[in-house]
């Protein structure tokens, strides 16, 4: 099985909201991407950032930004979040009627597409609009909250996607998100993905950059075999 190299991506959920900077900085020169949950109390039950913290962290570090919209009505909301900066914009299958429309609209605006599958979402429906996207992010929990125990189950999604992606020899970031840890990540990066989103697992340790390391070397040593 063919993986580039594998991306780690904290979780900001998990890091203390009133010092934000400061624990943007303390995963900088380590973590890959930063990933950025933004829920609505709509979509999701929880209620998280928007638009306005995003601008003002675009400032404060030059990490990439994973931005993972958990929103109604991603069309009229995602764009911003390209023009903010970010890195790559996900959205969720489950909101977005126009899947491919919102992908082409974010690629114009200079960033990556991404493209969300919660837990109750099959996999199938989704692999012939691929194409269009450069990440596909498969929840390894229910989306909604960090802290949350993974779901080993959902690795057939991966499976399936990792599969299909080498098939066609599409160039395609698969994420999981949810639940990542030390103790769960290998079996994640064996099941074919190669981007980690780790929240609680980064932010809950005492040195947050070195549990990004450590969680790479996981992923890198269960993605070769070795
Ligand atoms: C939850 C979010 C996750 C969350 C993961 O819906 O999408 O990114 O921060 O948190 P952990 O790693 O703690 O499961
Ligand atoms: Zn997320």
């Amino acid at each position: 099985m063919t993986v580039p190299p594998p991306i780690v991506a904290p979780s900001i959920l998990a890091a203390d909201f009133s010092r934000l900077a400061e624990e943007v900085r303390a995963v900088e020169g380590a973590a890959d991407w930063l990933h950025v949950d933004v829920m609505d109390n709509h979509f999701v039950p929880n209620l998280t950032i928007g638009l306005p913290v995003v601008q003002s962290l675009r400032a404060a570090t030059e990490l990439p930004f994973d931005v993972h919209l958990m929103i109604n009505d991603p069309g009229r909301w995602a764009p911003g979040y390209a023009d903010a900066g970010a890195y790559n914009v996900t959205f969720h299958a489950e909101a977005c009627d126009d899947p491919v429309a919102l992908a082409k609209e974010l690629r114009a605006a200079g960033a990556k597409a991404g493209l969300a599958i919660d837990r109750d979402t099959p996999i199938e429906p989704y692999l012939d609009l691929l194409p269009s996207f450069d990440t596909l992010l498969i929840m390894t929990i229910k989306a909604g909250f960090g802290g949350q125990r993974f779901i080993p189950e959902l690795l057939e999604k991966v499976r399936t996607a990792r599969r299909h992606v080498n098939a066609g020899h599409l160039e395609l970031r698969i994420e999981v998100d949810g639940g990542i840890a030390a103790d769960t990540i290998e079996q994640a990066a064996a099941a074919g993905a190669d981007a980690f989103v780790a929240g609680t697992a980064v932010y809950g340790a005492d040195d947050p950059a070195e549990a990004v390391r450590r969680l790479r070397g996981l992923a890198e040593r269960a993605a070769t075999g070795a």
